[in-house]
């Protein structure tokens, strides 16, 4: 059977309602990131199912043992949030996420060619081939970001099918890309919104997320 791309919108309340909040042009900058630490939190937790590595355990409770599991603190976890907007969503995995390695990756989109340039990289040389990578970026919107991200962990040893990405709005262009490229890749969004306009925009959107967040 062919591998394709698994792309889930979790249907649950919580996510559409600060997904919601998001979008709405009226939300200021300190509401607009609350939601976006929100939205981290839920969609991390989706991302978590099969991936979060766990191993048995036998639990000595009060009265008795029992069989039991916990996460398996051995495995390498490690989050990627792609600056500045993937910050946002960082907030909220990392509650989550506690004993995760935290590898900034900056990259700037060009706002003429929509190419990216890479400003920050703090991933190591290489990485365990046991690493579970969690990528945070609030928009994939033309692909070209999360495709350098995607690139930059593979060829350091990273398996693509041990990352996920965690995203609020997700355009076809970018989901198209990542399918051709690593189709055993799994993606947590939001949304999936169909227009991107001729500036690279997301349509409807929620704006510019980094912008948002940080109120530049
Ligand atoms: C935005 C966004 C993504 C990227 C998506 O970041 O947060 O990283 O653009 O676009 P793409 O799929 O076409 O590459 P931006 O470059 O505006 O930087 P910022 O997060 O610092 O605002």
């Amino acid at each position: 059977m062919t591998q394709q791309l698994r792309v889930y919108v979790p249907p649950h309340p919580l996510i559409k309602h600060w997904l919601a909040v998001a979008r709405d042009a009226a939300t200021p900058s300190v509401l607009f990131r609350s939601a976006i630490t929100e939205l981290g939190r839920w969609l991390t937790y989706e991302a978590a199912r099969e991936w979060l590595p766990t191993k048995d355990a036998t639990i000595q409770t009060p009265l008795d043992t029992c069989p039991g599991t916990v996460i398996d603190a051995e495995v390498p976890v490690a989050v990627v949030p792609i600056l500045r907007a993937g910050l946002g969503l960082l907030e909220g995995a990392q509650t989550l996420l506690p004993l995760a390695s935290i590898y900034h990756l900056g990259l700037q989109r060009n706002e003429q060619t929509l190419q990216p340039s890479c400003y920050l990289n703090s991933m190591p040389e290489k990485f365990d081939p046991q690493t579970r990578v969690l990528i945070t970026d609030p928009m994939l919107a033309t692909g070209g970001s999360i495709m350098a991200a995607m690139s930059e962990l593979v060829q350091r040893g990273v398996e693509p099918s041990l990352i996920r990405i965690v995203c609020v709005v997700a355009c076809p262009p970018a989901l198209q890309q990542l399918n051709v490229a690593y189709p055993g890749l799994i993606v947590y969004t939001a949304t999936i919104d169909e227009t991107l306009n001729d500036q690279g925009f997301i349509v409807p959107g929620l704006g510019d997320a980094g912008d948002r967040i940080f109120g530049t």
